[in-house]
């Protein structure tokens, strides 16, 4: 992460084992190598947004996952959500946007915060409206310019004009890298005629039929990363949680592991260029997920784990 100020020591002590490189842990996203397990701001408050230490144990909560080696956050203006089960708020609070700020600020050199812009309250931005919602991210998180934003999109049938908003602040610096979410190929395709992409994020998880494998080879052959939402909570979406199936528990029981945990590593065997974004609110889940890079799959697993349906 770029700060306003150079950053000349790490406000953390990396000195968990978690933190040591390991082969097939990193990706390049970007100019930067980020870990495959990064971390999701979406339920960084958990399912109570009250209690007054809440935004004291979000930052203690982010400082734990950078100081286990997580360099990679994704987040948005509009998180944490303050959707009930099949609802999402996109009110922008800044909150969780605020919470980074204030734990890891200045930020250490490798950390890769991506944010995204697009839904809005009265449905998807226009594009006149996208550069006024970068600035605010760059504000709420105190930089110069962002490491990554995705065009969130819904219901379009060409990202060209959303796309080209944000190339363009791309090349004023506001920008580092820019990436795309809900989409499928045709419409990466456009946004790549615009400006390099460097990341697609997209709802895929253990059991949600196989409708964005296409785009997950495609993200492979062409080098962009595939990022992943809702690989735990799967079929429950908003209400979150980790989506309950019987063959998950097995195959989890038989290594010692959680349900949470195989379905990350199942994430993770999709390809070297998959990443993982779970979100939580809690620190033995943060630890739990971080570990999930430690499992392997056996064929017969993954042959199991392709063929749920939820
Ligand atoms: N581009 C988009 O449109 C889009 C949409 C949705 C989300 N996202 C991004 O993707 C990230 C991941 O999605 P998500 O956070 O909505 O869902 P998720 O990671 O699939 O699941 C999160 C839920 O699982 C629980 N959980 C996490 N780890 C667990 C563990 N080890 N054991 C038991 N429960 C566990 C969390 O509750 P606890 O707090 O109890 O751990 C939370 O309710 C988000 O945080 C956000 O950054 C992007």
């Amino acid at each position: 992460m770029q700060n306003s100020q150079v950053n000349t020591s790490l406000p953390l002590n990396l000195s968990s084992g978690i933190a040591e490189r390991k082969p097939g842990e990193f990706w390049q996203l970007g100019d930067r190598a980020v870990r495959r397990i990064g971390f999701g701001t979406k339920r960084l408050a958990g399912r109570d947004l009250g209690g007054a230490d809440l935004q004291e144990r979000a930052v203690a909560l982010l400082r734990r996952a950078v100081e286990l080696g997580v360099n990679h956050l994704d987040t948005a203006a509009f998180y944490p959500s303050h959707g009930k089960a099949g609802e999402t708020s996109f009110e922008s609070l800044d909150w969780a946007n605020d919470v980074i700020r204030r734990a890891l600020a200045p930020y250490p050199e490798d950390l890769v915060i991506a944010t995204k812009v697009g839904p809005t309250n009265d449905g998807l931005a226009r594009p006149d409206q996208l550069p006024a919602l970068v600035e605010r991210d760059l504000r709420a998180l105190g930089v110069d310019a962002l490491d990554l934003v995705n065009l969130r999109q819904h219901g379009l049938t060409s990202i060209a004009e959303h796309f080209g908003v944000l190339a363009e602040l791309q090349a004023k610096g506001m920008i580092r890298h820019l990436g795309v979410s809900n989409v499928r190929v045709p419409l990466l395709q456009e946004a790549l005629e615009i400006a390099p992409v460097v990341a697609v994020q997209n709802r895929y998880s253990v059991g949600f039929g196989r409708t964005n494998d296409e785009i997950l080879g495609v993200c492979g052959e062409l080098g962009i990363a595939f990022v992943p939402f809702f690989a735990l909570a799967a079929a429950s979406r908003e209400a979150g949680g980790v989506a309950d199936s019987k063959a998950v528990q097995e195959i989890a029981d038989r290594h010692g592991a959680t349900a949470a945990q195989i379905r990350l590593a199942w994430t993770l065997s999709r390809g070297p260029h998959v990443l993982a974004i779970p979100g939580t609110s809690s620190q033995k889940h943060l630890e739990e997920n971080l570990m999930a890079g430690d499992i392997t799959l056996s064929p017969a697993d993954l042959a199991t784990l392709d063929a749920i349906v939820d």
